[in-house]
């Protein structure tokens, strides 16, 4: 996710970018950057805030009536002044800015690099605005032919905005899964990821779809697709106002990030799953790959919903690649002298990336010599260079202070860890390795068709929005699952609820259940699925009553409960990703039930920062 902004016309673009750019910067805020075109290109960037960038254009020629800009979420390369957007080809002609991820960057470096390309950043995002300029200089073409060329070599996700030093009457953009939307003035366009830049100005845009190219003057807008067949534009009325918009018309940014799910997960996988070649690739992991491997114990170390999906990652690392692992708060690791060796493999998990007590624990692991992994959304942050390797989770920015989406693309990454140590160790057949990775790239549409049927969870959450009390049980790889899903009810509707294994409950709080506490069972078709229904029929002996997440198809638990819903069939390692969206959507509408402040629950905090 970033923010992008463009603008071409007769008024002076540097203010209406700088708006633009503070409007989207829920988008993502590790360091901004303008370019201005004003008989050349003048370029100003910096690691920080929209207003850090401000203070630093000061005194500074913001002439133009051209202009782009960018707020950045980085996904390649850590914020800092060189990696910020706008990127400059190597000779000067082109000057882009990108949403999103090009996941061959690494081979067209290499191959500009041959052609003598040297870069200065280590963003994905830099190799394309030299391809692009190579195409132009070498093809001796237009800047928009020279565009389309390089597109269709690069295999990704991209929003972009595109200037060139030799061609100063426009601006180039195009599209491919990153958003994008023009805004249509007189004699003049706007440009951003979405359109609270542009609600201002006009209320007249072009959404542009995956493949479409605009060349955009002030005065004419062309709309092509990358294979330069001539579109029509479909001029849309925007009718949102501004909030709604910010929240892509969701009420809350946090049910705008259960929504985002199938695009965090598969943003997460892109570029590192790859069923035809029957491989996974994590670049992050190279140099610490065999002592991965070898491990003899992995340490997963975590606080709140990052350690529930620690306990998801217990669970997979030990059933797949047959690795010891133990799972700690690490509030309580850093203080209970734990036993640490050199053998060991630390993994660290946090969204913020800034969790005190996860930094204070990773500190003690290294001091006694274990080798630290992180996994983290936030790239740059002081976790992710506190380890000695580590994977992004490409979540994009979680702004709802209740995880959601992290949670979920966490697991992705453990799920990865784990199978890729499980078929290198042969642990796993080919067939299952593939099966798996063709399992786990339908877990977005999966997801998806959850979401489809959102009225039933809000339909729940009507019958139990005044309930005191709730149990969340679950065996398995689904017990974690529990926990979070207790977790989500608890801080955001201030309902208190326990998740438990299911087992557990008979050795003690079977004596809770009564008629009006909701009992929520994880009983998707597993190994363990007879002794879950054995559970959920000593909570109905005893009046309780059950809300159960049941595998499709399943018609025998559906007749002993009080509510049921249905997700499609997965791997049972794979489960939990999608088992955790109808928890997170009945503590979501709970919650708004009830009144209370989804994105802000009262006394949280989305990174605790302190001890
Ligand atoms: C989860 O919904 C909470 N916001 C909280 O438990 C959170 O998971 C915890 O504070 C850890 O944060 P981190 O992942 O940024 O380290
Ligand atoms: N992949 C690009 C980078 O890391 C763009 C990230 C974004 O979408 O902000 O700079």
């Amino acid at each position: 996710m970033c923010g992008i902004v463009g603008y071409i016309g007769n008024k002076n673009a540097y203010p209406i970018l700088i708006k633009g750019l503070q409007r989207l910067e829920y988008r993502g805020y590790d360091s901004a950057g303008v370019a201005l075109l004003n008989g050349q290109v003048n370029v100003y960037k910096k690691k920080g805030k929209v207003s850090d960038l401000e203070d630093y254009i000061t005194g500074q020629d913001i002439r133009g009536t051209i202009g782009i800009g960018h707020t950045r979420w980085a996904t390649h390369g850590e914020p800092s002044d060189v990696n910020a957007h706008p990127h400059t080809s190597q000779n000067g002609t082109f000057t882009i800015i990108h949403n999103g991820i090009i996941e061959n960057y690494s081979n067209l470096k290499n191959s500009l690099t041959e052609q003598g390309y040297s870069f200065v950043s280590e963003t994905d995002t830099e190799v394309l605005a030299n391809l692009i300029e190579y195409i132009y200089r070498t093809q001796e073409t237009n800047a928009e032919i020279a565009v389309r060329i390089a597109l269709s070599k690069v295999v990704g996700a991209y929003g972009l905005v595109i200037i060139c030093n030799e061609e100063k009457d426009k601006i180039i953009a195009a599209r491919k899964s990153s958003p994008l939307v023009i805004g249509l003035g007189d004699d003049e366009y706007f440009l951003a990821s979405d359109a609270t830049p542009i609600v201002e100005y006009t209320d007249r845009v072009i959404y542009l779809n995956n493949d479409d190219v605009a060349i955009i003057k002030k005065d004419e807008l062309i709309l092509k697709t990358i294979k330069n067949d001539i579109l029509e534009p479909n001029v849309q009325k925007l009718d949102l106002g501004l909030s709604e918009i910010e929240k892509n018309g969701f009420d809350h940014f946090m049910l705008k990030e259960i929504f985002e799910q199938p695009r965090s997960i598969r943003d997460t996988f892109r570029g590192r799953l790859n069923a035809e070649k029957n491989e996974i690739r994590l670049g992050g992991l190279y140099h610490v790959y065999d002592q991965l491997v070898n491990a003899k114990r992995i340490i997963i170390l975590a606080c709140g919903t990052s350690w529930h999906a620690g306990l998801v990652g217990e669970y997979l690392f030990e059933d797949l690649a047959r690795i010891q692992v133990e799972v700690d708060y690490a509030s309580e690791f850093r203080y209970r002298n734990p036993v640490i060796s050199e053998e060991d493999i630390v993994i660290a998990i946090s969204q913020s990336g800034e969790t005190a007590d996860t930094l204070a624990a990773i500190q003690l692991a290294k001091e006694a010599g274990a080798t630290v992994l992180g996994i983290c959304n936030v790239v740059g942050s002081s976790i992710s260079r506190e380890t000695h390797a580590g994977v992004y989770t490409h979540a994009g920015p979680e702004i709802g202070v209740a995880s959601t989406k992290a949670f979920t693309a966490q697991v992705t990454v453990l799920t990865m860890m784990a199978m890729m140590i499980a078929r290198e160790k042969q642990l796993i057949s080919v067939e299952k390795f593939t099966g798996l990775i063709k399992e786990l790239e339908d877990i977005p549409e999966k997801i998806g068709k959850i979401l489809e049927n959102n009225d039933q969870f809000s339909d729940i959450a009507k019958i139990y929005k005044d309930a005191t009390n709730a149990l969340y049980l679950g065996r398995g790889v689904s017990y974690p699952v529990a926990l979070e899903g207790a977790l989500k009810l608890k801080e955001i509707s201030y309902i208190h609820a326990e998740g438990y294994p299911a087992a557990e409950m008979k050795h003690g709080p079977i004596a809770l259940i009564d008629e009006n506490m909701p009992v929520v069972v994880i009983a998707i078709k597993d190994s363990s699925y007879d002794k879950i229904v054995s559970n959920i029929q000593e909570v109905k002996a005893r009046n309780g009553i059950v809300i159960a997440i049941v595998t499709e198809g399943d018609d025998t638990i559906e007749k002993m409960v009080d509510h049921v819903i249905a997700i499609p069939e997965t791997d049972p390692s794979l489960v939990s990703l999608l088992s955790t969206i109808p928890l997170q959507l009945i503590a979501y509408y709970i919650a708004v039930m009830r009144g209370c402040n989804v994105d802000q629950p009262r006394n949280l905090a989305k990174s605790v920062t302190v001890e």
